[in-house]
C-alpha cells in the first residue's frame, strides 16, 4: 500500500524538480542545503543517470549536500578547482517581496552563502510557506560566532534590540555545532527595516562569522504551490 505525500513535501519535490531541470550540461552547480534542495540533488542524479544531464561539477554548502551528491552520483569539486560558478539552488527560511532571504535553519549559511554569492545564478526553491511580507517575522535570525566569543556576541546584538539565544541540539545535548565547529545565535528583532544593513552590522560584530540575511544574492526564487488541489511552481 502506497500513501500519499502530504502538500508540503509535494510542494517540495516539485520546486525541487524544477529548478533541476534548469541546470545545463558542463555547469559548475552550487548544491544548496535543507529538505527541498535536496529533492533538487535528487533529480540532478536522476538526469545524470538517464544522461539527459551530463558533466556537471557540484560544489557543496554543508556536510548534507556532500553526503546526498555522493548518494545521487553528482561530481563534487571544491571552491579551489573552479573559476566559476554557473548556477546555484538553495532553499530558504524566508523569502521577501524583494527577494531577500533569511537562510540558516540547518545552520549552513555561512558556506551558502559563499557558495550563493558567487554563482552567475542563485535559484531559491521554496514553498509558498516561506514568503513574507517582511524578513524576521516568522523565522528567528541565525548567526553563526566563534564558541569563545559568545557572550561578548550577544550583549552586542541585545545592544542592537535584538533577543538572542544559543540554538540546541535536538538529539545531541549541548548546543548546535556547524560544520566549521562553531555556535550558532537565533535572534529575534521586533522588526527588520533594512535588511541590508543590518546584515553588515551584525557581520562587523567581533566574532561573527556570518549571519543569515541573504540581501541582493537571490536570482531568482521558484516557489511550490498548491492550487485547485495540483502542485504548482511559480517563479518570482
Ligand atoms: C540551511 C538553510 C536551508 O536552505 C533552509 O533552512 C530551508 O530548508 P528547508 O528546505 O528544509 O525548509 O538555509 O542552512
Amino acid at each position: 500500500m502506497t500513501t500519499a505525500a502530504d502538500p508540503v513535501t509535494v510542494m517540495k519535490q516539485q520546486v525541487g524538480k524544477a529548478a533541476a531541470d534548469r541546470v545545463q550540461s558542463g555547469t559548475i552547480v552550487g548544491l544548496g542545503t535543507g529538505s527541498t534542495t535536496a529533492y533538487a540533488l535528487q533529480y540532478l542524479g536522476e538526469r545524470l543517470k538517464t544522461g539527459d544531464l551530463k558533466d556537471i561539477q557540484g560544489i557543496p554548502t554543508s556536510f548534507q549536500a556532500e553526503v546526498l551528491a555522493k548518494q545521487y552520483g553528482i561530481p563534487l569539486v571544491t571552491l579551489n578547482d573552479v573559476d566559476r560558478i554557473d548556477v546555484a539552488i538553495d532553499g530558504a527560511d524566508e523569502v521577501d517581496p524583494n527577494k531577500n532571504l533569511i537562510k540558516g535553519g540547518g545552520a549552513a549559511h555561512t558556506r551558502e552563502k559563499i557558495v550563493d554569492a558567487l554563482a552567475d545564478q542563485f535559484i531559491v526553491v521554496v514553498d509558498s510557506s516561506k514568503l513574507v511580507d517582511k524578513l524576521g517575522s516568522t523565522f528567528l535570525l541565525p548567526v553563526e560566532v566563534l564558541p569563545m566569543a559568545m557572550t561578548p556576541v550577544m550583549r552586542a546584538i541585545e545592544k542592537l534590540g535584538g533577543k538572542p539565544q544559543l540554538r540546541m541540539g535536538v538529539k545531541k545535548a549541548g548546543p548546535v555545532i556547524t560544520d566549521q565547529g562553531n555556535f550558532v545565535i537565533d535572534v529575534k528583532f521586533d522588526s527588520i527595516d533594512s535588511p541590508a544593513e543590518l546584515e553588515k552590522t551584525l557581520n562587523n560584530i567581533p566574532g561573527v562569522l556570518e549571519n543569515g540575511l541573504f540581501v541582493g544574492v537571490a536570482t531568482v526564487v521558484l516557489v511550490g504551490e498548491i492550487k485547485d488541489g495540483q502542485p504548482v511552481v511559480r517563479e518570482i
